[in-house]
């Protein structure tokens, strides 16, 4: 059997990339092929061997963790031998039985068989570890190796969360297909990132190729009026806005330094260093809300240059989405619901009450209603109605914005007058409105509200508008957003009374 052929079928994910050369050479691999060999020589390696060569070798100095040492030369045997692939030490002592010693499981044919691939592939690296600080390095790294031009519209998209000590190699090639269709639904553009290391888990996006670094498209609403300038945005922070994944890098991390002259340099709407590639996959996938909402910025920006009319928005969908919010949605998300870290820091309960006190989730139009608030704890809060048009309101209420421990309040208009809907702005027989009440022990900022630049929902159809946003700016005056808590409730108006 020809060499190539056999490694195809013992591996199974090293498929045949392209019509096998003629001769013994096999295909030449491709990018997700070779890092998922590097992914799956990690784990035998590790598997096996981890135990005593592992991340703190305890036995002889060797660390089968340690790219670097394994592929070092200089030895008279080299641990993996780059020009004599076979002449492996490491290769060399499994298939002699030396290694793992003693009765320990040995690896399966298979898996030998892809130490040996993965040697003749030239033994691509793999990182010590899959974590997000070694993902942050790996994108620093490459950072550095752009041209400082480019680096403003740069951002990484990650698989390597996925990659787990003790399971197989995800499928990480439908991933990367389920991205791709994301990114092209989301932009109208067919971009394929670059994997920028061996085991092809972090991908560096420009985001100028799909359309999504285009400034001024937003404004900022003050009072129900946009003000003069531009709101800073780009159709890519619309995901930053949503994403919930955003790892901590702390203060005094050496690389924090590093990071910081990044997010200098790409002024996003949140410090968030880099994205995890099948988040953006689901967020983005060619039915999701946001995928229209980005592909409608896009096209926003297209046709900004021209004159004439600006086009209608994408179809107002605000907080359809998982519920509770997968991983910890931030308070600014308009595809989740409630929010809050993990234990929340507090308990809050808002609930809309009928003129008898009793909870509901319909109003007629024209129907007066409280909403009734209460916290385990001494708490402020700025509440905000979200309008089936997704027109966003910062909700003045009666009485002040302090929740006493354990007090209920029934909130409503100031002064003193409970809310009332005085219409469906659609036009529909019912629409759903939804209030945001975001609370935490010290002040709450107010919120920057945002407005696309596209036509008024009052003149486009199919519930089409603007794309809305709240923004909680810059951290000011020591609010932590990780320490607050988001409500969000839904209320349905209807024409009749229910
Ligand atoms: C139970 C512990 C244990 C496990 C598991 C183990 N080894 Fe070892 N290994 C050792 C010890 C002990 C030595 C040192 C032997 C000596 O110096 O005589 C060693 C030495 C080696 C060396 C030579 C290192 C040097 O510095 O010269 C290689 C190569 C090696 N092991 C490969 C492997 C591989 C590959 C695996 C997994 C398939 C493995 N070992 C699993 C205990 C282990």
């Amino acid at each position: 059997m020809p060499r190539s052929t056999r490694f195809a079928l013992l591996l199974g994910l090293v498929a045949v990339a392209a019509p096998a050369a003629r001769g013994d050479d096999p295909a030449p691999l491709t990018r997700r092929q070779k890092g998922d060999l590097a992914i799956k020589a990690r784990a035998v390696l590790r598997k096996y061997c981890g135990e005593c060569h592992g991340d703190a070798p305890t036995r002889s100095q060797l660390s089968v963790l340690d790219h670097n040492q394994l592929v070092a030369k200089g030895r008279p045997v080299p641990f993996v031998n780059l020009d004599a692939p076979p002449r492996s030490q490491v290769i060399e002592f499994i298939e002699d039985g030396s290694m793992p010693p003693g009765g320990r499981e040995r690896p399966t044919p298979e898996e030998v068989a892809t130490l040996k691939v993965w040697a003749a592939a030239r033994a691509p690296s793999y990182p010590r570890a899959f974590d997000d600080r070694t993902t942050l390095a790996v994108m620093l790294d490459d950072l550095d190796r752009q041209d400082p031009a480019a680096v403003p519209h740069l951002r990484y998209l990650s698989l390597a969360h996925l990659v787990r000590d003790d399971q197989l190699v995800p499928d990480l090639k439908a991933v990367e297909g389920q991205l791709q269709r994301a990114l092209l639904a989301a932009s109208g553009k067919s971009v394929s990132p670059d994997p920028v290391d061996d085991t092809a888990t972090l991908f560096r996006l420009d985001i100028r190729a799909l359309g999504w670094d285009t400034p001024d498209l937003f404004d900022r609403i003050e009072k129900g009026q946009p003000r003069p300038d531009a709101y800073p945005m780009v159709p890519f922070d619309l995901l930053l806005l949503d994403y919930p994944h955003a790892p901590a890098v702390p203060e005094k991390d050496p690389l924090a330094g590093r990071l910081q002259s990044f997010l200098g340099a790409a002024k996003q709407l949140r410090p968030v260093p880099f994205l995890r590639a099948d988040w953006v996959g689901e967020a983005l996938a060619p039915t999701a809300p946001l995928a229209a909402d980005l592909k409608s910025l896009v096209d926003l920006g297209r046709t900004t240059k021209k004159a004439g009319p600006p086009p209608c928005g994408p179809r107002v969908r605000p907080f359809v989405g998982p519920e509770p919010a997968r991983g910890r949605a931030p308070l600014t998300a308009w595809y989740a619901g409630d929010a809050a870290a993990d234990p929340a820091p507090f308990g809050l309960k808002v609930e809309v009450i009928r003129s008898d006190s009793r909870p509901t989730s319909e109003v007629g139009v024209g129907e007066a209603f409280k909403l009734r608030v209460v916290a385990d704890r001494e708490v402020r809060f700025v509440l905000l109605t979200v309008l089936a048009t997704g027109d966003v309101r910062i909700q003045p209420v009666d009485g002040g914005t302090v929740l006493k421990r354990d007090e209920p309040r029934s909130l409503g208009s100031p002064p003193a007058k409970p809310f009332v809907i005085a219409s469906i702005l659609t036009g529909a027989e019912s629409a759903t409105e939804h209030f945001v009440l975001v609370a935490a022990e010290g002040e709450v900022p107010v919120p920057t509200i945002v407005r696309s630049r596209h036509a008024d929902a009052a003149d486009c159809k199919n519930n089409q508008a603007p794309v809305w946003r709240f923004v909680f700016d810059a951290p000011a005056g020591g609010f932590d957003p990780a320490r607050a808590v988001r409500k969000v409730v839904p209320l349905t108006v209807t024409r009749k009374k229910p």
